[in-house]
């Protein structure tokens, strides 16, 4: 008699099929993204990210607390900085009542037991666009890392729980780590960017920040002398073991479906947490397609992410997380 085996029997209906799922999607799974700006009552959509707004501190406080009925635990914040305040220098970065520390407090004291993320990096704060410092048309490393070290500190005091370097400096995981157990943050968890990739993906997220690079002489066109070549995989195990040494806590791959082999890659070589970020231009190619009617955006948008998880992710910061927790819930 043949077959004996049959593998469509585990298919049948929804409750079998159910049964052995391997991969499950859960509100534990997400952190979510959060664009801050000044002012009171903003919530302005952001014109390549349908649906995703910037939202001012009093909307940010109604935002977590939304979230968090959701299920949403935790958040990872971004700044929208005054051009009057940007630099060379990164200097507002570690204004202790700068726009990022105000925030991280609204977010504790709005919902304190939310896990407040914080990016770490210049970009938004640089004149040029640049994630450090420049010089001669270069972007300096270790000039950076102390910067960059300086402002998690920053962020700890005010009470973030997860700092989140998104620079690609050499070393900066190092360098955070020591400044935050010499000052005392021993528990404030290192979330690193460790294969971020120089991707054309990131563009929407560079319009909700006004922070693209500048078009200027002697400043870098691009960020491919920091983040990484697309076209290796040796590299991102490289960058990833190497942030694990320096004491990152969770290691982080960026872009997320392009880089699905990565995250695997990465998974089984290490024995920390893998994050993924499924980036703004993943967020509005969907976006676009769903407006079109051409595709299912719910339908793909489930898939999307379940794939993530499925190549290794134990947490993806997602644009689509409050959409994607309400179809589940
Ligand atoms: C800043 C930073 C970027 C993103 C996260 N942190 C942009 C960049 O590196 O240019 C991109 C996130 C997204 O596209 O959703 N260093």
């Amino acid at each position: 008699m043949y077959p004996l085996r049959r593998n469509r029997r585990l298919r049948t209906n929804e409750s079998m099929r159910s049964l052995v799922r391997e991969t499950i999607i859960s509100p534990n799974d997400f952190i979510v993204p959060l664009f801050v700006v000044e002012g009171k009552g903003v919530k302005e959509e952001i014109a390549s990210m349908p649906n995703y707004y910037r939202l001012s501190l009093d909307n940010l406080q109604k935002e977590v607390k939304e979230l968090w009925k959701l299920g949403l635990k935790s958040v990872l914040l971004f700044v929208k900085v005054d051009d009057k305040l940007k630099d060379n220098s990164g200097k507002e970065a570690l204004n202790a009542d700068g726009l990022m520390q105000r925030a991280i407090k609204t977010v504790k004291d709005a919902v304190p037991e939310m896990i407040v993320m914080t990016d770490v990096a210049l970009d938004p704060f640089s004149v040029y666009g640049h994630d450090g410092i420049i010089s001669e048309g270069k972007v300096l490393n270790d000039d950076t890392n102390a910067v960059l070290a300086e402002m998690s500190l920053s962020h700890a005091i005010a009470g973030a729980d997860v700092v989140a370097p998104s620079d690609m400096m050499d070393g900066r995981i190092f360098e955070i780590r020591t400044l935050l157990e010499d000052e005392g943050f021993c528990d404030t968890a290192i979330m690193a960017y460790s294969a971020k990739y120089a991707s054309a993906f990131y563009g929407p997220f560079r319009d909700a920040l006004d922070s693209a690079p500048v078009d200027a002489k002697d400043i870098p066109k691009d960020k491919k002398t920091y983040q990484m070549d697309y076209g290796n995989r040796e590299e991102a195990i490289r960058e990833t073991l190497m942030d694990i040494d320096e004491g990152a806590d969770i290691v982080m791959v960026k872009p997320g479906l392009c880089y699905l082999d990565i995250v695997r890659e990465i998974k089984d070589a290490v024995n920390v947490p893998v994050a993924v970020y499924q980036v703004s231009g993943e967020y509005a190619m969907l976006k676009a397609a769903a407006e079109k009617g051409w595709i299912d955006h719910d339908a793909v948008m489930l898939e999307q992410v379940t794939a993530i998880k499925r190549a290794g992710a134990s947490m993806i910061a997602s644009y689509f997380a409050k959409d994607a927790v309400k179809l589940i819930n």
